[in-house]
């Protein structure tokens, strides 16, 4: 799909980016949140320009209790709707069956299949019917997403646009925003995780650490669950 152009997409503010976004894709936007700090800005702005939005999560069923509480604290917040896409059952039984509950510590091999079968596929269904998608992707989290841009093609999905209001955003203007408009957040964000995933993969950094050096940290190289780099998980088979 082409990007549309009867607006300045990349120089609009986040709001802008939201509001447009929503005019132009009504019913076909969907707003993908795992609940990290950027997610709880872009609901929080969602809530207020377009609360009609359509939005989604994934939930892995490893993810941390701390972020189960906030998706209960946000949902009495905002009154919004959140659709919650669960793993396939029995391709997490054939897995663990197969490998066992933490195979993601024996190889990377199996650390893309567990990502597969509890994000990638359940993120191919909840994207049915969807024209464009909204992340809280960020410039800065990494190197492989420094040219993210506001709005362009998915690379890994034809056809469908994706969408990152705060792709300028530093990480201190996210927490600022959080911090002036009172908005929940990930109580971990406070015990040195920036980034938050799935509980048995993320870990708090320590200090001078990467932002990202506590997802999959006994890994090295593209540290992507296939959400965001489709041909992270190539191949990938129980
Ligand atoms: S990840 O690919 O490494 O896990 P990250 O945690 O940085 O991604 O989140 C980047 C964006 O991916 C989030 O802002 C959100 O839009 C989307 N995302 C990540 N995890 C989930 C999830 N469990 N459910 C829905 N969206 C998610
Ligand atoms: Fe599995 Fe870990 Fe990927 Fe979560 S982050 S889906 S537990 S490998």
């Amino acid at each position: 799909m082409e990007k549309p152009s009867h607006v300045d997409w990349e120089n609009g503010s986040a709001e802008d980016v939201l509001r447009w976004s929503f005019e132009e894709y009504g019913s076909r936007l969907a707003l993908s949140t795992s609940f990290g700090a950027e997610d709880m800005v872009l609901l929080d702005m969602v809530s207020r320009v377009a609360p009609k939005v359509r939005i989604f999560t994934l939930d892995t069923g490893r993810l941390p209790e701390e972020t189960y509480r906030l998706m209960s604290e946000a949902r009495s917040r905002y009154g919004l709707s959140i659709q919650v896409y669960f793993p396939e059952a029995s391709r997490v039984e054939e897995m663990t069956q197969a490998h066992g509950p933490n195979l993601f510590y024996d190889s990377v091999a199996n650390r893309q299949l567990c990502c597969h079968v509890r994000k990638v596929e359940p993120l191919q269904r909840a994207m049915q019917g969807v024209g464009a998608w909204i992340t809280g992707l960020r410039r800065e989290q990494t190197a492989s997403r420094s040219a993210v841009r506001k709005v362009a093609e998915d690379e890994t999905r034809k056809g469908v646009t994706k969408i990152c209001p705060l792709a300028d955003w530093t990480e201190s203007q996210v927490f600022e925003y959080i911090r002036k408009g009172n908005v929940p957040y990930n109580e971990l964000h406070d015990k040195g995780y920036p980034s938050i995933g799935c509980a048995p993969c993320t870990r708090a950094i320590k200090p001078g650490e990467d932002r990202r050096a506590g997802r999959w940290w006994w890994e090295s190289g593209t540290k992507e669950c296939g959400l965001h780099e489709q041909h992270a998980v190539a191949g990938a088979k129980v």
